[in-house]
């Protein structure tokens, strides 16, 4: 099987040992405090879960700055985006001690993990320029990703953490939320030795669905990984559970039973575009699959980055053999009005735009809105129902 990132095998950082953990829980509410921000729960949940191996813990500013700029640590490492934990307040934290994390996204404020701080640093408005320009590419306020980034403040903790659970994502999502280290146990089972992978935070449409059928057909893959986001998105988005049914339903229906793995994991997006594309495929190794699917504006928002710069980046900033899982790289999909089939468009060179099905977001938001359903070229009836269900009820 495919190796983890920079080690050779996975390193969870949560506590799994039952006793272990409880002791730890206990003595965990006797340390100092703090409230964490959404981000570094969600760095945690993922450090806790394997997908972000080799790492033990929150970056320095060295190591941010160095990741930032040259996608590697200051140990060598290729690591594409700092794991942060930054807060706004650290009067209360001393360098040296342990201290309790708490989650902010789960009533009562429970401890997510313990951390060992090794480090309180403040970063200077420059440097923090630097980061957001570096993993954004703008500096734009309106952009999601920034404003988030943004409005945790200054001040890095950095150390070796431990985690206690899973923040709302084990509670709210028992049937998909999955750790890398449950992942690559169920690739192995299922006896997949190509996985693909096939991340999203959106419902699957046709050209969805057919981008992981064409993927599996031209690696000869043996399954795919459907990988969703279950952490905050952007107002706007279709939330995680909404989304996950609307896939699941897909998927009974037109896959082969055992071809496709539903499962999501517990982070918030980014919208970073490339720079979440090539994090995306550092923990997509870590799950054991060999293969990315990195289609048009990956992990983008608005107008923010060129429709295919998330796959340039493999080219352009990831050095050979820095990575070991392999990019499948998908070209604008649409269904063609001429073939009757979802193609891409790079294979029907002789196709002018008003050949194929193509509908905006908003176009398409604004047809489920009004309980009119897209054409089954673009979305799958039974797809087609549940978001049109979900946008009535969101307007009662
Ligand atoms: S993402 O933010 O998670 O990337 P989304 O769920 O919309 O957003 O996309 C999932 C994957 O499908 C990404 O790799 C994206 O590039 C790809 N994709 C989505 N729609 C298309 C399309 N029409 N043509 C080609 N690739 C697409």
């Amino acid at each position: 099987m495919i190796k983890p990132h920079g080690a050779e095998s996975l390193l969870p950082l949560y506590v799994a040992d039952e006793a272990e953990r409880k002791a730890l829980a206990i003595s965990a509410e006797n340390l100092p405090s703090i409230i964490v921000s959404s981000a570094a729960a969600a760095n945690a949940v993922m450090l806790g879960g394997g997908y972000f191996t080799p790492l033990t813990g929150y970056m320095n500013l060295a190591d941010s700055l160095s990741v930032a700029e040259k996608l590697y640590t200051t140990d060598g490492l290729f690591w594409p985006v700092p794991v942060l934990n930054l807060v706004k307040d650290a009067a209360n934290v001393k360098a040296g001690s342990q201290i309790a994390l708490r989650d902010p996204n789960v009533k009562g404020n429970p401890v997510l993990a313990v951390m060992d701080v090794e480090n309180i640093e403040t970063a200077s408005a420059e440097q923090i320029d630097t980061m957001i320009q570096q993993i954004f590419g703008t500096m734009d306020g309106d952009h999601p990703g920034v404003a988030a980034f943004k409005a945790q403040g200054n001040t890095l903790l950095s150390g070796p953490i431990k985690v206690l659970n899973f923040s709302y994502f084990e509670t709210d999502f028992p049937d998909t939320f999955r750790t890398a280290v449950q992942i690559r146990e169920e690739i192995a089972n299922l006896g997949w030795n190509k996985a693909v992978a096939f991340q999203t935070r959106n419902p699957m449409h046709r050209a969805h669905e057919e981008l992981c059928r064409m993927a599996m057909e031209d690696l000869g893959a043996d399954g795919c990984l459907v990988h969703m986001l279950l952490g905050k998105l952007k107002p706007g988005d279709i939330p995680a559970d909404v989304r996950d049914a609307a896939i699941r339903k897909m998927v009974e229906v037109y896959f082969p039973p055992n071809s496709m793995l539903v499962t999501g994991y517990g982070f918030d997006m980014l919208y970073a575009g490339p720079r979440e594309a090539v994090l995306h495929a550092v923990f997509r190794q870590n799950c054991g699959c060999t293969h990315l699917i990195v289609g048009r504006d990956h992990a983008g928002v608005g107008d923010y980055y060129g429709a295919f710069d998330a796959q340039t980046i493999f080219d352009d900033k990831v050095p050979e053999g820095a990575l070991e899982i392999e990019i499948y790289n998908a070209d604008h999909t649409a269904y063609s009005k001429k073939l009757n089939k979802v193609i891409m468009m790079r294979d029907a060179p002789d196709h002018d735009k008003e050949d194929f099905v193509l509908l905006s977001g908003t176009k398409v938001r604004e047809m489920l809105g009004k309980g009119i359903a897209p054409p089954p070229e673009f979305s799958r009836p039974e797809v087609a129902q549940i978001l049109m269900d979900y946008y009535q009820s969101t307007q009662s």
